[in-house]
């Protein structure tokens, strides 16, 4: 049976977030250049996105760039806004076409002006889109976040607008950069490594991991539907015994 006839359409996560890690490494292995690497794993987010359409899954987050990744030389920063802007260019139509909204979360403000005003465009053009929520993690960090929306309710508080009991996981939530978005139920992570790196560190709380070999830019349809057919043999538990949950 092929690994999409084996996919429980009745327990499809609502949301899906893929740490894409590897491209680095499977452009050594080709002998080519770092960029040729994220070149690639932009096809691979395409594959994603198409996955997501066929299972129905309502929101993809994808960390495409760190706090952290601004560290890199200034060539491979540089070629990476190029590559998200480019990629924005050729593929909004058909994003578009498919009903798709595109939403960042991160330091917006931090990114290229050109390619910060090309993501107010998207953003807007594509708000009513109901089909896929398509989250793009740009300049984000899990840290970054929840100190923001520490500093936001601080600043809150201090102008009576709320008070410091009324702070809860409800409340809390709202000031994040996911508000309204659900947490994901399933975190993905290509290449080998284990570890969450500073991504959605509160969202997370949660979900499941899965750790895969697969360099980014290898990572295929079959391989998703994999992690999908991986999770819904998970028995999510949430502090609960297994007998609680029967
Ligand atoms: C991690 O691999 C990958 C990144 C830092 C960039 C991911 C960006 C893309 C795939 C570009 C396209 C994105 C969109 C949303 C169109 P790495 O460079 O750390 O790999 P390594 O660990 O093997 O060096």
């Amino acid at each position: 049976m092929s690994y999409i006839d084996q996919i429980n359409k009745e327990k499809i996560p609502a949301h899906v977030a893929i740490i894409m890690d590897g491209n680095g490494r499977w452009a050594k292995s080709h002998a080519k250049m770092r960029l040729s690497g994220h070149q690639e794993g932009a096809k691979s987010v395409k594959r994603a996105i198409e996955v997501c359409g066929e299972l129905g899954i309502k929101y993809l987050t994808v960390y495409a760039f760190s706090t952290e990744n601004w560290n890199r030389p200034h060539t491979e920063v540089n070629g990476l806004m190029n590559l998200l802007a480019n990629s924005i260019d050729k593929e909004f139509d058909e994003i578009h076409r498919n009903k798709i909204r595109i939403r960042i979360i991160g330091q917006i403000d931090k990114l290229p002006p050109n390619l910060q005003k090309k993501l107010k465009v998207v953003i807007d053009k594509t708000k009513d889109n109901d089909a896929l929520n398509f989250i793009i993690a740009l300049s984000y960090s899990g840290r970054w976040d929840i100190i923001n929306a520490v500093k936001n309710i601080a600043t809150d508080c201090s102008d009576n607008r709320i008070s410091p009991d009324m702070i809860d996981d409800s409340l809390f939530e709202k000031y994040l950069s996911t508000n309204e978005i659900p947490d994901p139920e399933l975190l993905i992570r290509t290449s080998g490594e284990e570890r969450i790196s500073n991504f959605l560190l509160y969202q997370l709380a949660y979900s499941e991991l899965y750790f895969t070999d697969t360099l980014w830019p290898d990572f295929s349809k079959e391989d998703f539907y994999k992690a999908i057919i991986n999770y819904q043999h998970r028995e999510r538990r949430f502090g609960q015994t297994s007998e609680q949950l029967t």
